[in-house]
């Protein structure tokens, strides 16, 4: 090495952070640390690089195209709860016994006996954050805390569960004008209690540190969701610089606020953004939350940029379900996966055609992952946790069936292979509610559908079955699913590589069905407080759950030094309390 160059490294060392001394220490590859982006209700086609026209997803965009392109990524449910089950544990839900969409006041939670991706990763020492919409069990057994995260900032459930506030961005905040005050309107559904928990008005925003937790407001600003989304992440990476971490980043947006209504013309504005991203997108409300996104994940690259830690830190990006088509311009685009045999609105959101799970994906790793690359290779949200044990180094549990796959090798290598022979989606086919039969398969270039159902508000349609022989596309010469080779009553007669598929899907199919085990969620004995009318999440019983908000303009340095021993100290000395939830448990 010349003298300059040792100059310029010495000055690069001492001008930078003491990131440049972490990177050297950590090798790459061992133990990466894990971002994990998912999308609530985001389509295939919503982003700039999967071909929407007036989306602007810059910073998704750009990690995108300098990593791998995922083109065909499949959710492992067509709704929030039971997607986020799979995700989590790397099972086919019907397993974990979460089968739906949970509610605000649910007994049930993702059992504490599944193994989750966070507890996989704590076993080698990662540290374990998780901000946004957890909506695996909003009781306080369920929550993150005990399932495998150390940090957890986020509303427990879907947005559209509860009421938000809005803030007027016309006024001044900080002045007491009451005009201003006036403008502060409240946002969602408006609905009567359930089981008359009156937890179920109000949005909450949770905060939980180990095994402490807080309502930190109720009902939350969604104007200022984001920006307390965004330094929770961004100042969790910098307090774990030095170690392993995963951060799970499953984000409120882009779900609509008030939802599961048949009259969805009649209540318009429902997505959110904050002042500096309302009106600022050519696609309107949904562009301007999707802008908002973009920006968080921004931010998020940039800390890891900063912080030098792009070659240590694999990041995925996806969504947990399709787009929630019946509402209009509010809710995503499916793109191309528009399943025109079946046609607008029932192929999105809840619907097992391409529109309801496949989903947008890349991976990015600085040093490992090739940019400008795309596969077409078949992945499962499932395949994230072996994956992620792979890639970490920690050995997958005993004794648990696993349906995903490691995806390494596609994710690393240019031509590395999809392990899934067979990917079996679970849908509609016992009826509306639960989702618990086979509905369809994905094989090679092939998609058989068992049952159609159409997607979530769409309900003047029933279900169809295909008795004799699965509807059958091949969705790589036809991802629009326009074209049947088989609609289910007769063999395809000139394909004969079609009929071989459809009797080799016809016998794994009986298999799966023959050897698969469903899951039951064992009941949790209602915790100090809890029973019915009390599985809400409450700040105070005795104000209708609704309370003071605990932030103010110095929130982030009070409450979100996340990990240092000065914020433990800081954190409790704000809240003079032990801080368990204080009225629901
Ligand atoms: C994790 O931490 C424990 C306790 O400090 C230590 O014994 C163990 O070796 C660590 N494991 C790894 C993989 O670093
Ligand atoms: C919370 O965690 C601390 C430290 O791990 C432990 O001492 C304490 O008993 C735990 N409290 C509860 C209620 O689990
Ligand atoms: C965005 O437009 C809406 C409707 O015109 C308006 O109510 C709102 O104040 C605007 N927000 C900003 C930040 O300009
Ligand atoms: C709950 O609200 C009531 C009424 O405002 C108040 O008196 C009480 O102190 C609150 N309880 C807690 C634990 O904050
Ligand atoms: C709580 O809601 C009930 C029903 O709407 C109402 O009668 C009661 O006054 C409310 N209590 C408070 C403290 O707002």
């Amino acid at each position: 090495m010349n003298q300059l160059k040792t100059f310029l490294l010495l000055l690069a060392v001492l001008t930078s952070t003491k990131t440049r001394v972490v990177k050297a220490l950590r090798d790459p590859l061992d133990r990466p640390n894990f971002v994990l982006f998912f999308v609530d209700d985001l389509g295939y086609g919503d982003l700039g690089f999967t071909g929407h026209p007036t989306t602007s997803t810059p910073n998704i965009d750009k990690l995108a195209w300098n990593g791998k392109t995922l083109t065909t990524w499949y959710s492992g449910c067509s709704v929030c709860s039971c997607s986020r089950a799979a995700l989590m544990t790397g099972r086919q839900y019907p397993r974990t016994g979460i089968r739906e969409v949970l509610g605000v006041v649910d007994t049930l939670g993702l059992p504490l006996e599944e193994v989750t991706i966070a507890e996989q990763l704590k076993k080698v020492n990662y540290t374990t954050g998780i901000v946004g919409k957890w909506h695996l069990g909003q009781r306080l057994a369920y929550l993150p805390s005990n399932q495998g995260f150390d940090y957890y900032l986020g509303i427990p459930y879907s947005d559209d569960m509860g009421n938000g506030k809005e803030t007027s961005c016309s006024g001044d905040r900080k002045s007491e004008d009451p005009q201003t005050e006036e403008q502060d309107k409240m946002k969602g559904k408006p609905r009567p209690p359930r089981d008359n928990d009156y937890a179920a008005w109000y949005l909450p925003l949770v905060y939980q540190e180990h095994n402490r937790t807080r309502i930190v407001e109720q009902p939350l600003d969604l104007t200022k969701l984001a920006q307390k989304y965004n330094h929770f992440a961004t100042k969790f990476i910098e307090d774990n610089k030095d170690d392993p971490f995963f951060l799970y980043f499953p984000f409120s947006h882009v779900h609509t606020t008030s939802g599961n209504n048949n009259k969805w013309n009649s209540m318009p504005n429902k997505q959110y953004a904050s002042c500096s991203f309302q009106n600022r997108t050519k696609r309107g409300a949904f562009g301007d939350a999707l802008a908002e996104v973009d920006w968080m994940i921004g931010n998020v690259y940039e800390t890891l940029q900063c912080l030098g830690l792009e070659e240590n830190t694999i990041i995925l990006f996806t969504s947990d379900n399709g787009p929630w088509t019946p509402q209009h311009y509010d809710g995503g685009s499916y793109g191309i996966f528009s399943g025109e045999y079946a046609g607008y609105p029932w192929t999105g959101k809840a619907s097992t055609w391409e529109g309801g799970i496949r989903m947008p994906a890349f991976a990015h790793w600085k040093g490992q992952i090739e940019p400008f690359s795309r596969t077409s290779q078949t992945i499962s949200s499932m395949d994230v946790f072996p994956t992620f044990s792979h890639l970490a180094g920690v050995p997958l549990p005993d004794g648990i069936v696993l349906d995903g796959r490691d995806m390494a090798d596609i994710l690393l290598q240019e031509n590395g292979q999809s392990k899934h022979d067979f990917l079996f989606f679970y849908g509609f086919c016992n009826g509306y509610w639960p989702r618990t039969g086979v509905a369809a398969v994905r094989h090679g270039p092939y998609k058989a559908h068992f049952c159609t159902s159409p997607g979530l508000g769409a309900y003047e349609r029933t279900p169809t079955k295909y008795d004799k022989y699965p509807l059958l596309f091949n969705v790589e010469e036809d991802p629009s699913e326009t074209f049947p080779i088989c609609d289910g009553n007769t063999l395809p007669e000139n394909d004969p590589d079609a009929r071989a598929a459809i009797e080799r899907i016809l016998r794994a199919y009986a298999m799966e069905k023959a050897t698969f085990e469903y899951g039951k969620i064992p009941p949790l004995p209602p915790g100090p407080g809890e029973g019915k009318g009390h599985y809400g999440v409450c700040c105070n019983r005795s104000t209708n759950c609704s309370c003071e908000s605990l932030w103010d303009d110095n929130f982030q340095s009070r409450l979100f030094n996340v990990g240092s021993a000065e914020h433990h100290a800081r954190y409790h000395e704000h809240l003079g309390e032990e801080n368990h939830m204080k009225d629901t448990v």
